[in-house]
C-alpha cells in the first residue's frame, strides 16, 4: 500500500531535486566510466571547492570550549551576529539596516526564500485560483520548486540578450493579465542579480525600477543576493537593492556565506530589508526552527568583520576569474560561443545545433561518453532550452581534462 497520496497535493508533485538527480546519475555511472578513463568530473552544483578561510576553522575551534555556546540560540539570530550583519550592509553597500529590526538570521539563504515563499501563499490546487511570484527565467531551479510546494503559481520572467536581462516588469505584468490572472494574485517578484544561472548582473538604476514597480502595484520584493561578492571587475560590483530609494517599504534581500567563503556545508545566511517583511518571516521561522548553533553565528559574525574574510574574498575572485577565463579560452578553441559572466562561477553556453536545442541529450552524451557533468539548460525555466550552465568549481588540472576529452570525444561545436 503507498502513503503517497496520504502527502498534500502540492507535494506529491515534487520530483528529487534536479541537481540531486544528476548526482546520481553521476553515481550510478562511475564504475563504468572510470574503466573508460572518464572518471565523473562535476561542473553541476554551485559549490565552491577551495577550503573555507584559515580565519573562520580557527575562530570556530576557539569558541567550542565555552559551555555557553552549545545552548538554544535565538531564532532571530545572536546580538553579535545580527550587528556584524549590519555593519557589512553598510560597509560594502553603504546601507543602514537596524540590527534590531531589520535583519534575520538564515540556515543558508535557500531556507530563508523558501520559508517566506510559504508564508506569502495561500495554497490553492486550481491554476486561476494560485498566488503568483514573478520569478527569473532562466533562474535558480529552487524557486519553482518551492512555489509548488507552497501551492503557488511560477510567473517567468524573460531574461533575454534582447531586454539586456533587465525584463520589462510593465510588460511582464499585461502578460499575466492577458492570460487571465489576477493583479492582486501577485504576491512577490523575485529578482536574482548577479543570476544564477546566466552570470548576470543588473543597473541599480534597473533596481530603483524594481522597486518603483512593487511599490506601485504593492507587491513584496525579495532580492536574492547569494552571489553579490563573487564579481571580477573590482569597479563594477554588484550592488544591493537596499541602496535604491524606497526599497524598504517593500523589500527583503537574501544573503549566503556558502558561495564568497565556500562555505556552503555551514548552512549560514541572514534576511535583511523591510522591518514589516522581517518580523513576519520570523514569526514562521520561530516556530519551526531554533536558531543556528552559535558557534556558526560568532565565527560568521568574526568573519564578515575580519580583514581575512575580505582578502579570502579578493583572492577567491581573483582565482575564479582566472580559471573561469582560461576555460573560456578552451571552449572557445572546440568552437562554442561563449563568454566571461560579470559575476558568479557560471557559464551558460549555448549547445551545438546538430542537438536542436535538446540540451538534457546534450548533457546526458557529456555525462554517458565523457564523464563531464552540468546541468541542463531547462533546469532553470523555458528559456533555458538549448543551453546548458556550467558550475566553474573544479580544479584548473580538471578544467583542462575537460577540454581534451571534449577535443577527443567529439564534442566540438
Ligand atoms: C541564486 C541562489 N540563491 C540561493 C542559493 C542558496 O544558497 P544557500 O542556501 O547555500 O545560502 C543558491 C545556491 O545555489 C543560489 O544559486
Amino acid at each position: 500500500m503507498s502513503l503517497k497520496s496520504k502527502f498534500n497535493d502540492y507535494v506529491q508533485s515534487l520530483e528529487t531535486y534536479i541537481m540531486f538527480q544528476i548526482k546520481q546519475k553521476q553515481m550510478e555511472l562511475t564504475e563504468e566510466l572510470i574503466k573508460k578513463d572518464r572518471k565523473p568530473i562535476a561542473l553541476s552544483m554551485g559549490a565552491p571547492v577551495d577550503m573555507v578561510p584559515n580565519f573562520a576553522i580557527e575562530t570556530l575551534k576557539s569558541c567550542l570550549d565555552d559551555p555557553s555556546i552549545h545552548t538554544y540560540s535565538t531564532p532571530k539570530g545572536e546580538t553579535y551576529f545580527l550587528e556584524a550583519v549590519s555593519r557589512r550592509m553598510k560597509k560594502r553597500f553603504g546601507v543602514d539596516i537596524d540590527p534590531k529590526k531589520e535583519v534575520f538570521s538564515l540556515i543558508g539563504s535557500k531556507e530563508g526564500i523558501a520559508n517566506l515563499i510559504r508564508e506569502l501563499i495561500n495554497p490553492a490546487t486550481v491554476e486561476k485560483d494560485k498566488d503568483i511570484i514573478m520569478c527569473p527565467n532562466p533562474g535558480y531551479a529552487s524557486y519553482k520548486e518551492m512555489l509548488k510546494v507552497s501551492g503557488g503559481l511560477y510567473w517567468g520572467i524573460k531574461m533575454t540578450p534582447e531586454n539586456n536581462y533587465m525584463p520589462n516588469l510593465e510588460d511582464e505584468l499585461k502578460e499575466i493579465l492577458s492570460k487571465g490572472y489576477k493583479e492582486e494574485k501577485i504576491k512577490a517578484l523575485i529578482i536574482n542579480y548577479p543570476n544564477n544561472p546566466l552570470g548576470k548582473t543588473c543597473t541599480l538604476d534597473y533596481m530603483q525600477k524594481c522597486v518603483d514597480f512593487c511599490k506601485k502595484h504593492n507587491i513584496i520584493l525579495i532580492s536574492d543576493n547569494a552571489y553579490c561578492d563573487l564579481y571580477f571587475d573590482e569597479n563594477d560590483k554588484p550592488h544591493s537593492v537596499l541602496e535604491c530609494e524606497g526599497a524598504k517599504d517593500i523589500a527583503v534581500e537574501f544573503y549566503s556565506f556558502s558561495k564568497p567563503y565556500a562555505m556552503t556545508g555551514w548552512r549560514l545566511g541572514w534576511a535583511c530589508g523591510c522591518e514589516e517583511i522581517i518580523s513576519m518571516l520570523g514569526k514562521l521561522k520561530s516556530t519551526i526552527d531554533t536558531g543556528i548553533f552559535k558557534a556558526l553565528q560568532l565565527t560568521g559574525a568574526k568573519l564578515l568583520d575580519s580583514k581575512e574574510g575580505d582578502e579570502y574574498i579578493e583572492n577567491a575572485n581573483k582565482k575564479f576569474s582566472a580559471k573561469i577565463q582560461n576555460f573560456v579560452n578552451g571552449l572557445k578553441s572546440l568552437g562554442y560561443d561563449v563568454e566571461m559572466p560579470k559575476a558568479a562561477f557560471y557559464l551558460w553556453v549555448k549547445i551545438p545545433e546538430r542537438y536542436n536545442g535538446d540540451s538534457k541529450k546534450f548533457a546526458d552524451d557529456l555525462l554517458e561518453k565523457s564523464g563531464i557533468v552540468l546541468v541542463p539548460g531547462e533546469a532553470f525555466g523555458t528559456l533555458g532550452k538549448g543551453y546548458v550552465r556550467i558550475s566553474v568549481v573544479a580544479s584548473d588540472e580538471n578544467l583542462n581534462t575537460i577540454i581534451e576529452r571534449m577535443k577527443l570525444d567529439g564534442f566540438q561545436y
